[in-house]
């Protein structure tokens, strides 16, 4: 009984959103650039802003790390990172629109949940 009504209490794990999907290295991308570029001065092994060092992930595939890479697609779809306050260098609209439309096409996946019936259009 005990047992039930403990594991009752963990969240679903998040199922891998690209377990069937082919690899996808991310070298040489508009993500990598992207994080080489915006990314990196903060989500690195010594600062671990967010608890997140991107440095080495970011030289092998979407596919080693896909919850980690979906969140960054969340966090760059709504353009919550890099932090607007911390007066950091921030990509411009091209940038975020096209390296958001990488991601989109290989997760297929909308990074809206909320707005799920959203359509991706390249432009
Ligand atoms: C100026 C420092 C800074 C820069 C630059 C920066 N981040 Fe962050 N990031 C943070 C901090 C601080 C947090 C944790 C607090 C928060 O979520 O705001 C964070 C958290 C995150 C998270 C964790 C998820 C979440 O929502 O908390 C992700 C993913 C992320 N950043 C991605 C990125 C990406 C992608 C870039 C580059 C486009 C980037 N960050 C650039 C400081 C930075």
């Amino acid at each position: 009984m005990a047992l039930i009504s403990l594991t009752g209490c963990f969240p679903t794990p998040r199922p891998n959103p690209l377990a069937d999907a082919p690899i996808y290295p991310i070298k040489p991308s508009i993500l990598y650039d992207t994080v080489q570029e915006y990314c990196v001065d903060c989500h690195n092994e010594d600062k671990m802003k967010g608890n997140l060092d991107l440095t080495k992930i970011v030289e092998g595939n979407l596919n080693d790390h896909p919850l980690i890479w979906q969140d960054v697609a969340y966090s760059l779809k709504h353009k919550e990172m890099p932090p607007e306050k911390e007066h950091v260098l921030i990509p411009d609209d091209n940038t975020y629109r096209e390296v958001n439309l990488w991601l989109e096409q290989r997760f297929n996946y909308k990074a809206d949940k909320t707005n799920s019936g959203s359509q991706v259009t390249p432009d």
